[in-house]
């Protein structure tokens, strides 16, 4: 099992704006991104930044793939429900699974506003920890997992020892402020952690980073 984590970042550690989400991806930085999808069974996003980015999650360079990763939709809370027009709900992403820690719903009328037919076929599933997960996919021989964030999920990921490489770029721009998180955020620092540069390249004024990730005993 290989857990990849991919993220886009400022100079200065933004992941993101409140009021605008992210916005500032470049052609390249989309074409990486889809190479990652392209090796990727499954793709995990949180709720939250599903509903606040509205991304699609697909291979987009090539719509008509039969290898378009499972899209996944972790979630704290199934209490309130999810917008029905979600890009992830459309093709050609294929139908998904959501992954809830409390308030199980039953159904996926519970779970997503006025669900189209595809959206019906979503998955609901139930874990107590991460770690819950990640095992249910192993067992299924499915071996190749992208993570997208955000920041609070993996830190989840990070803190259970489950990512093994961090693809990050950082993008030419310096927005300052206080508002938004780094690649992880959490409650606890995490010290157990060792990072081996496996690439660097430059594309115009951005830097795509590759680190495979090391668990200090
Ligand atoms: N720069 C990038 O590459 C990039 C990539 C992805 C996302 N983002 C940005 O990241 C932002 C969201 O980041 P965030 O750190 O606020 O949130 P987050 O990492 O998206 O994490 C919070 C979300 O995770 C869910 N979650 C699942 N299991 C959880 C658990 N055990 N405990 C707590 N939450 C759990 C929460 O569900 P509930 O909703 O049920 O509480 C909530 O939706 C968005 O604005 C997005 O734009 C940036």
């Amino acid at each position: 099992m290989l857990i990849k984590l991919n993220m886009a970042q400022t100079l200065d550690g933004h992941t993101y704006r409140e009021e605008s989400g992210w916005a500032t991806t470049s052609s390249e930085d989309r074409r990486r991104m889809d190479r990652l999808r392209s090796w990727a069974q499954v793709v995990l996003v949180s709720r939250r930044s599903v509903e606040k980015d509205n991304p699609n999650l697909f291979i987009r360079n090539q719509p008509d793939s039969l290898h378009h990763p499972t899209p996944v939709v972790i979630l704290s809370d199934g209490l309130r429900k999810i917008a029905g027009n979600l890009r992830i709900f459309n093709s050609p992403h294929p139908p998904g699974e959501f992954w809830v820690q409390s308030n199980v719903p039953e159904t996926i009328d519970a779970l997503i506003q006025s669900p189209s037919e595809k959206a019906r076929r979503w998955k609901i599933l139930q874990f107590k920890s991460i770690v819950d997960i990640v095992d249910y996919y192993r067992n299924k021989n499915i071996s190749k997992i992208l993570l997208e964030g955000g920041p609070t999920l993996n830190h989840f990921f990070l803190e259970e020892k489950l990512i093994n490489e961090v693809y990050t770029t950082i993008i030419p721009s310096l927005w300052s402020g206080f508002t938004s998180d780094r690649i992880f955020s959490g409650k606890s620092f995490i010290n157990n952690v060792a990072l081996k540069l496996v690439s660097s390249e430059r594309r115009g004024h951005e830097l795509f980073l590759r680190y495979k990730v090391r668990y200090i005993p």
